[in-house]
């Protein structure tokens, strides 16, 4: 395993559509293992594979403060969604930067995981918010975009 860089608000890839996953091989749980490790010394509740410079629907997540949430997505999808939360957000590739989004206050997802199977998870809070803030930066999309109260940051 291996830390990576994480790029920042001025890297273009950012802005960019990441791929589907279609094989499941050494390759794919190198860049997962490398993006966990990656995450938690940056100490942050996500990353997406495109904030390391790969431009494919993965992203690694964990919202607990004891890092016992470690949950991993690959081409996830939101499947549902319900009810509205505005809370602070912030993200690795934009440092120093902090906003109000307003985000759904569940939400369904369904991705599937480093074999291949396909899963179903459910989040409300923070790790709601989480799984939208990832997979919009799978679409080319930053927080500073749903953000709605600019005041904080
Ligand atoms: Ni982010």
């Amino acid at each position: 395993m291996a830390t990576r860089n994480i790029v920042t608000i001025d890297d273009d890839i950012l802005y960019k559509r990441s791929r589907p996953v279609e094989k499941f091989d050494q390759r794919l749980w190198t860049l997962l293992d490398d993006m966990r490790e990656t995450m938690y010394k940056a100490n942050g509740v996500g990353l997406a594979a495109v904030q390391v410079g790969v431009l494919r629907r993965v992203v690694v997540m964990d919202c607990t403060e004891d890092h016992t949430g470690y949950l991993e997505l690959i081409n996830p999808e939101i499947i549902e969604k319900e009810g509205e939360q505005f809370e602070n957000e912030g993200c690795l590739s934009l440092p120093g930067e902090v906003g109000v989004t307003c985000r759904p206050a569940v939400v369904k997802v369904k991705a599937q995981d480093r074999n291949g199977k396909w899963c179903v998870y459910k989040g409300t809070e923070m790790k709601a918010r989480c799984f939208c803030h990832e997979i919009d930066h799978l679409d080319g999309i930053l927080f500073t975009r749903r953000v709605i109260d600019n005041k904080e940051s």
